[in-house]
């Protein structure tokens, strides 16, 4: 393994445990279904992204702690939103029951709501770092969520069920439902680490947009080409339900091919950073070229 590699590994296992602390104890239903909604084996794929930017930007690490926590508990909510009957519809993810079916509709609502308040709740907390620093997190990461962001894209994404879109619609609908949340965490790890270089800050945001995109063309693919063991949820639920993806719009080939295009310009992007970018370089590897 490379060092880069045990360095990812080491981080996520650390993760484990910082998230584990951040949500409340098991004792009610309404607690019990939040830590089965979160602790039940993501690719911690936000977090490591945080801590990849930080760290090579020297933040401090209990800042990066909270916004690693922050940035995937309101991944989780998104998840157990997503797989709503009245959204996706799915039974299955990270190979368990969803969390209306393991517990019902109205507490995967509701826990899907207090992730998010927890989330905001950790950064605005934070101990040790200055209100400024506070505010912007809060504000980077209520953007990227919100009306402007993730949940905007999740609405176009229903809308756009049963529809040919347009590429450049097709585009901002997977920028919105996935590259913000991706752009927050690079966002979080700059103002953690108070950076105020301009290029780098829009290096890293290109980047970011550019995986983002690359990210959701490879969740698409493998919901036509993984297996549902594999995917720890439900393979062809895309296909099922008519979604606008780039497989469905340009067909498996082209989507593989605009995927080839977008790593090598994010490779690229990051050779132009003026530090050591190894580990977003391996995180950036891993979310295109994963089977899971
Ligand atoms: C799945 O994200 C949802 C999308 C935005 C496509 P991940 O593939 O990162 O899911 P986990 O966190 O590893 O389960
Ligand atoms: C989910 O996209 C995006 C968010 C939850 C914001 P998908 O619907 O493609 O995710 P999966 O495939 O169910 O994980
Ligand atoms: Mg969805
Ligand atoms: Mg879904
Ligand atoms: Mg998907």
């Amino acid at each position: 393994m490379t060092d880069a590699a045990q360095k990812l590994k080491q981080l996520q296992q650390y993760f484990e445990s910082q998230i584990d602390h951040a949500l409340p104890c098991a004792s009610s239903k309404l607690t019990t279904a939040m830590r089965y909604s979160v602790l039940n084996g993501g690719k911690r794929l936000r977090p490591l992204l945080v801590y990849a930017s930080g760290i090579a930007l020297q933040a401090q690490q209990s800042i990066l702690d909270e916004a690693a926590i922050a940035v995937e508990l309101i991944h989780c909510y998104s998840l157990v939103h997503d797989d709503l009957p009245a959204m996706d519809d799915d039974d299955l993810r990270r190979g368990q029951p969803t969390c209306h079916k393991a517990f019902d509709e109205a507490t995967a609502i509701l826990v899907g709501d207090a992730l998010q308040s927890l989330a905001f709740e950790r950064l605005a907390n934070i101990q040790g770092c200055p209100a400024t620093t506070r505010i912007d997190m809060v504000a980077a990461l209520a953007e990227a969520a919100g009306a402007k962001g993730m949940v905007a894209g999740q609405c176009l994404d229903l809308e756009s069920e049963n529809k040919a879109l347009d590429f450049s619609t097709l585009q901002q609908l997977h920028q919105q439902k996935t590259g913000a949340l991706f752009s927050a965490c690079l966002k979080l790890g700059t103002i953690a680490a108070e950076c105020n270089n301009q290029e780098i800050i829009g290096t890293l945001q290109t980047w970011s947009e550019h995986l983002g995109l690359a990210f959701q063309i490879k969740d698409d693919l493998l919901d036509i080409e993984g297996t549902t063991e594999q995917l720890g949820k439900p393979r062809g639920s895309d296909t099922l339900r008519h979604k606008s993806t780039y497989p469905a719009l340009l067909g498996v080939d082209q989507a593989r091919k605009q995927l080839q295009q977008l790593q090598q310009e994010a490779q690229e992007l990051l050779d132009s950073l003026p530090f050591d970018s190894t580990l977003l370089a391996l995180l950036g590897q891993r979310m295109v070229q994963r089977d899971y």
